[in-house]
């Protein structure tokens, strides 16, 4: 027998599967992965059109990593990924992009691959690496201070792209700041420009946000040569064959009441969903395929969501810890004091002066250079990336709706000192709350 999976993979019956691979919670699905109807022919007709460049937006886990993972490997020969972080420069971006080029250009690479490159492309490219390298080691930098050597244009940045056959993916491309993302979107006006020469050339800007021009900003000329793709949370009907192919490949069945559970408590939220699967797996002591089929009892369920509850509360924590540590005893808990103040604001966020505005109702001596440091800090990894901020409406906002849950549970009861344990009841009235919000969000759209 053989089963057809995604993207005409044929799986045979009898192969050997690890729970792992099959439910994947933190990394892009490959062989669950499920067609998203809705989006998939939008996504393939602008991957396909030459000189089409894509912006791809949506809430955080709504699956967008996951679809272009998987239709960049359906469709396109190469692809290179640069994730940005906050503070990366546009520069930094080009280097970043060049770097990994590195294997389509060095000599004993493109030998090994027997691929055809015009031997002055490669000189050129060699000729660039070496001197963005010789900074490197003449002056003891590190990754960051790098300087682009002229000759690293958007133009040449092209140019070997294009004759590599390569897209290039941005990750998370909404957090780096509005004049970098200027540049950028001079750079896909390049990319427009050179694709009658280049077909392939093409830039994916994704961002994990409500709108295509918080990922990227560009003007209406560009507009009809951009595709802006919005990928919803997923279906009922989509998360419900996660199992469905979980179960196939690793031999066992799951009652519907439990995979009716599972859907329900995903929300639309694929990781959701797959973590709660290889929970269920190991509640039940399954690690790959089984020799032999298996019925799993609804009691595991239970058990997989009780442990789900545990990872979450770690999560969590870790984060709040980070943005509510107080690294000096200063005079005011800043972290505290603003978390506690957007609560007060709308969920769509809140103005510099409008958080002001609330934190000076309770304390009225709170200095205003307090608030614009550390609403930087609270927007980093080292802070936990509680908040982010919307350059469009200049509004800060909690970065993920479970943030505003869960301070909302925290800072509920009013302690005076700041209690990190969280019971069981509070992590669930939390996710609650988030997976309303998450309801919520999928109406909209
Ligand atoms: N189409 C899909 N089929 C199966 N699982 C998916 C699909 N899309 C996303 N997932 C799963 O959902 C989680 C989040 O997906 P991801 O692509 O990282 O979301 P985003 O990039 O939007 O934050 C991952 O665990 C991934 O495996
Ligand atoms: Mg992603």
């Amino acid at each position: 027998m053989i089963t057809e999976l995604t993207g005409g993979k044929l799986i045979k019956a009898g192969e050997l599967y690890s729970a792992q691979d099959v439910f994947t919670p933190t990394k892009p699905a490959r062989i669950t992965f499920v067609e998203r109807e809705v989006i998939n022919d939008k996504l393939v007709a602008a991957l396909r059109t030459p000189g089409k460049q894509l912006v791809v937006y949506g809430h955080s886990g709504s699956g967008k990593t996951t679809l272009l993972v998987n239709k960049l490997h359906q469709l396109y020969e190469n692809h290179i990924t640069t994730r940005c972080i906050s503070g990366l420069t546009f520069e930094q971006l080009l280097l970043d992009a060049f770097d990994q080029l590195n294997n389509f250009y060095d000599a004993e690479k493109v030998y090994a691959a027997k691929r055809n490159v015009s031997s002055s492309l490669q000189a050129e490219y060699v000729g660039i690496k070496l001197q963005a390298g010789a900074q490197i080691s003449s002056e003891q930098q590190t990754n960051q201070q790098r300087v682009l050597p002229p000759q690293l244009t958007p133009q040449t940045l092209a140019k070997f792209l294009g004759t590599a056959r390569c897209c290039w993916v941005l990750e998370d491309f909404h957090k780096i700041e509005p004049p970098e993302k200027r540049k950028l979107a001079q750079v896909m006006k390049v990319f427009m420009d050179m694709s009658d020469e280049f077909s392939f050339l093409k830039i994916i800007a994704i961002g994990a946000v409500g709108t295509a021009r918080q990922v990227v900003e560009y003007n209406a000329e560009m507009r009809n040569r951009i595709a802006e793709i919005y990928v919803p949370l997923m279906t009922d009907v989509e998360i419900r064959e996660i199992p469905q192919k979980g179960e196939a490949l690793l031999n066992f069945s799951l009652s519907s009441r439990v995979k009716n559970g599972i859907v329900m408590y995903s929300s639309g939220l694929a990781s959701v969903c797959h973590q709660l699967c290889l929970n269920i797996c190991f509640a039940a002591d399954i690690y790959e395929t089984l020799p032999r089929h298996a019925e799993i009892a609804t009691a595991v369920l239970e058990k997989a969501l009780d442990r789900y509850l545990e990872d979450a509360s770690d999560t969590l924590k870790s984060s709040f810890d980070k943005a509510l540590r107080q690294l000096r005893k200063g005079k005011f808990n800043n972290g505290r004091l603003i978390l506690e103040a957007l609560l007060q604001c709308e969920q769509d966020g809140a103005t510099p002066a409008e958080i002001l505005t609330k934190i000076k109702e309770r304390l009225p001596d709170y200095p205003s250079g307090n608030l614009t440091l550390y609403l930087k800090q609270l927007q980093t990894d080292e802070r936990g990336a509680l908040i982010r901020h919307d350059a469009g409406s200049g509004r800060y906002s909690f970065s993920d709706p479970i943030y505003r849950a869960f301070a909302l549970t925290l800072f509920g009861q009013e302690h005076s000192e700041v209690d990190l344990t969280i019971s069981r009841e509070d992590l669930a009235r939390a996710l609650n709350r988030l997976f309303a919000d998450v309801g919520t969000l999928r109406e909209v759209k």
